[in-house]
Order: C-alpha cells, then sequence, then structure tokens
C-alpha cells in the first residue's frame, strides 16, 4: 500500500455495506409502489406487482443480513463516550463546516455514531415488524390487530431509513474522498488527518510500534 494511504474499511465490511445499499434500493422502490397507489408503476421494475411482492421481503431479509455484518465490523467504533462530548457542545460550529478546527474526532464521529444507532434500530424493527406482516406465511399466525400495528410501525421505520440514508449518503459525497474508503478500502492520510485526526494518530502509533518491533 501506498504512503499516503491508510485501510479504512475491510473487505468484508465493503461487501456487506453494498449488499446492504443495493437491496435497500429493491425494498424502497417496490415498498413505495406498494404504499403509494400513485406509484404502482414503479413494481414494472420489477416485471410484475406479483413478482416485486416477492421480492421485498427477500431483499428485506438480504439488506438486514449486509447490516449484521456492517453492525459486528463497527459496533467497537461506533459506542458514544466522553471523547463525543465536544462534538455536541461545539454542534452548531461543526454545522458551519468548522469540525476539524473545534473537535479531534476518531474513527466516526459522534454524528456518524448515533446514525449507525438509528439505522440499526429502524433496522430492527424493520425486520420484526416485516415478519409478523408477512402474507400468506406468518401474518395468520398473529391477531389482525397486531398484524395492522406491524404495518404501520414497518411504514413509519421505513419513512424514517430512507430519510436518515438520504442525509447519511449527502454526507459521504460532501466530504470528498470518503466513498473511495468504502470502494477501495483505503483512504489518504491527508482527508484521515482532515475529518477523523485522532483516528490516524492511533494508526499511526500502531505502525511506529510495529516499525520499532522490527527494527530491533
Ligand atoms: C447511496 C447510498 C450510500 C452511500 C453513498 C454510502 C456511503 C458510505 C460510506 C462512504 C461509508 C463510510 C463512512 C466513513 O468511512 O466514515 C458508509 C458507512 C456506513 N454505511 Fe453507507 N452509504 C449508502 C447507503 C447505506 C445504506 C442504505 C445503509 C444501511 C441501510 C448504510 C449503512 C452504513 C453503515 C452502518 C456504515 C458504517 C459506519 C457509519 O455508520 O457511518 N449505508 N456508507
Amino acid at each position: 500500500m501506498s504512503k499516503h494511504l491508510v485501510r479504512r474499511h475491510s473487505y468484508v465490511a465493503r461487501v456487506g455495506h453494498w449488499l446492504t445499499v443495493f437491496s435497500f434500493f429493491v425494498v424502497t422502490l417496490s415498498g413505495l409502489a406498494f404504499f403509494f397507489p400513485s406509484l404502482r408503476w414503479l413494481t414494472a421494475i420489477f416485471g410484475t406487482p406479483q413478482l416485486a411482492q416477492l421480492l421485498h421481503p427477500i431483499f428485506g431479509i438480504i439488506m438486514i443480513l449486509g447490516l449484521c455484518i456492517l453492525f459486528v465490523k463497527n459496533v467497537a467504533h461506533a459506542i458514544l463516550d466522553k471523547d463525543d462530548v465536544p462534538w455536541f457542545t461545539n454542534v452548531i460550529e461543526i454545522l458551519k463546516g468548522r469540525e476539524h478546527e473545534v473537535v479531534e474526532v476518531g474513527q466516526y464521529n459522534a454524528g456518524q455514531k448515533m446514525l449507525f444507532w438509528t439505522i440499526i434500530g429502524l433496522g430492527a424493527v424493520l425486520i420484526v415488524t416485516g415478519i409478523i406482516a408477512w402474507q400468506p406465511y406468518f401474518a395468520p399466525l398473529f391477531p389482525v390487530s397486531v398484524v395492522r400495528l406491524c404495518l404501520v410501525l414497518h411504514s413509519l421505520s421505513a419513512i424514517a431509513l430512507m430519510l436518515g440514508i438520504i442525509v447519511h449518503a449527502y454526507m459521504a459525497f460532501w466530504y470528498k474522498g470518503t466513498i473511495r474508503g468504502m470502494i477501495r478500502g483505503t483512504v489518504t492520510r491527508k482527508w484521515a488527518a482532515l475529518h477523523h485526526p485522532r483516528w490516524l494518530r492511533e494508526i499511526e502509533k500502531g505502525e511506529d510500534a510495529h516499525s520499532s518491533r522490527l527494527s530491533s
């Protein structure tokens, strides 16, 4: 690897991420087609409405499996701790785009961490309510009132997830060089020094320890 690059995401995390993204688009398009009669034409993307109805829960499960990979790979870095306090107390400056001047961010900033837990929480609600409401397999096992409540919760959490993902994808494009990390696995040291300086310092400490072990 070039001296200018550092590894940010493993191969498994990247495959898990893009599998989640692809399935997210399939479930979003088919879900919107069921929810809004005016968008029923979207089912044509899948061939027929029946096929869209079949693919929606299958890709929903694939999305959750991808999300499980992302959970395992990122959970250790997504726990809020005392180092996140300055991010909250300086949130106005951060919204003005001065994050690197006011806080020293680690692997993820507090905003990313909160969005991570929101995505994981909504994913959990979507899979549980989706399975209970799944016709004709599981829904007949539950009272109609429970299935109806699950459908409401399923729709609300799907809308919340769509809004969360719009913010997530916007931020990924906004901070130039971030997407590269999820495609190639590496980011430039310059990007890391600007957006995640504490994380870069920890990596460089590890590299120094490794090279001094080799030279001794
Ligand atoms: C076009 C859509 C998307 C783009 C461009 C995108 C881009 C990215 C990028 C660049 C990262 C790495 C951030 C970093 O290294 O700091 C990331 C992380 C992540 N993405 Fe996405 N993503 C998209 C959609 C999704 C979807 C649909 C989900 C889940 C339903 C998702 C869940 C995650 C999670 C859990 C992480 C791990 C770290 C974090 O929470 O920031 N992403 N994404």
